[in-house]
């Protein structure tokens, strides 16, 4: 493989750190560039294996200005191709749902703003990772697919669809290497305790409440983060330039099977479950068909959810000190001690 420079935003999330470790342990001789702005949802901790190696540098920057994406990409000079991994986003549809422009500044703004910037400095391909909820909500039939049309139902969605559509424009327009990702929920280390399953196992870790939406019989397609980013990995090398590629576990449960699944496997009680208000809007189901990266890529999941989720469990109860800094907002202190101003 030739010399290459990844540019990932938004590395220090859920998914773009387990990226990160990843293409460190598979992909040594790449370079990393992490920019990120650091948001509540940022989390430096996650990286602490990779800091100090000479082939990582953390730029914290903001996507929507011009002249943090600018230092991100004079961090990558030297490094040959240069490859985006656009993973930065205001992420929670709950948060979306109190206030929706947070999710337009980054979500839509941001993402022009790199657009621009990749563009003008010839990046070699942009993979833009979206999610299935831009489709919109399921029946108790059917599968979204890549040609199923975009409805998206919360601020949060409807602004990763415009976020798709420029990545979409700049292909179509400027014949920009662009490539867009839609995958389903994920679950796996480093996931912000706010999202269904860190928040469950870190309530009932502490015999709280768990708070279930409604009637807690909306159904998603569960992914094991690891096989999400090796799908990405894959887009990133193998896909082609202004294609969309659907990313799912074939994994659907409603949300009360997977509370009971964890109560379970952590050994505490269903009392604990406490039905709350629905959130308004709720999507009721996601479903993906996955079947145009399998053929195309030969991508599949290698996780099963018999075996990821218990794994998953074991992590959050092994970390709990992660946990509980990131719990308490001590996380935050870490960029501070660690790179000063
Ligand atoms: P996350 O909320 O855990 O992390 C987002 C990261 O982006 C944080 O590190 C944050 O500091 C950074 N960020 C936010 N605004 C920024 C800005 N303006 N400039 C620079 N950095 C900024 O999100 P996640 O769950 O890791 O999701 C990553 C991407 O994957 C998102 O684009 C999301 O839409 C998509 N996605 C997520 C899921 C899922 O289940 N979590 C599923 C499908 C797709
Ligand atoms: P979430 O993890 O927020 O992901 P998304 O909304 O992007 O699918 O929520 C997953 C599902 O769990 C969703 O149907 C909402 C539901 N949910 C609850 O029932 N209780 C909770 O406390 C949370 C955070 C989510």
């Amino acid at each position: 493989m030739s010399e290459r420079t990844l540019l990932v935003t938004g590395g220090a999330g859920f998914i773009g750190s387990n990226f990160i470790l990843q293409i460190a342990e598979q992909h040594p001789d790449w370079r990393i560039v992490n920019l990120d702005s650091l948001t509540y949802a940022g989390n430096l901790e996650n990286l602490t294996q990779v800091e100090g190696s000479p082939n990582y540098t953390f730029v914290h920057g903001d996507i929507c200005k011009e002249e943090d994406v600018e230092r991100a990409f004079e961090s990558c000079a030297g490094g040959g191709d240069v490859a985006v991994v656009h993973f930065a986003a205001e992420s929670h549809v709950d948060r979306s749902i109190l206030s929706g422009m947070p999710f337009v500044e980054t979500n839509v703004k941001g993402t022009q703003v790199l657009l621009d910037s990749s563009r003008a400095k010839g990046v070699e391909r942009f993979v833009h990772v979206s999610t299935d909820e831009v489709y919109g909500s399921l029946g108790a039939t059917g599968l979204f697919h890549e040609g199923t049309p975009l409805a998206p139902n919360s601020p949060y969605s409807a602004s990763k669809t415009a976020s798709d559509l420029l990545v979409r424009a700049a292909h179509k327009t400027h014949g920009f290497p662009g490539l867009i990702t839609r995958c389903s929920n994920n679950y796996g280390p480093y996931q912000f305790p706010e999202k269904l399953i860190p928040l469950l196992i870190a309530n009932a870790s502490e015999d709280k409440a768990i708070p279930v939406y409604g009637d807690g019989m909306q159904v998603r397609d569960w992914l094991y983060v690891r096989d999400h980013c090796e799908a990405i990995l894959r887009v990133l090398t193998d896909g082609k330039d202004g294609e969309v590629y659907n990313i799912g576990g074939n994994n659907e449960y409603p949300n009360i099977e997977i509370v009971k699944m964890v109560l379970s496997i952590l050994g505490k009680p269903e009392s604990l479950i406490t039905y709350v208000k629905d959130r308004p809007g709720h999507d009721r189901r996601y479903a993906i068909d996955a079947s145009k990266i399998r053929d195309q890529l030969g991508w599949e999941p290698r996780h099963s959810f018999e075996q990821a989720l218990p794994l998953t469990v074991r992590w959050y109860q092994s970390q709990d000190v992660w946990l509980q800094r990131v719990r308490s907002g001590e996380y935050r202190d870490y960029y501070q001690r660690q790179y000063g101003s």
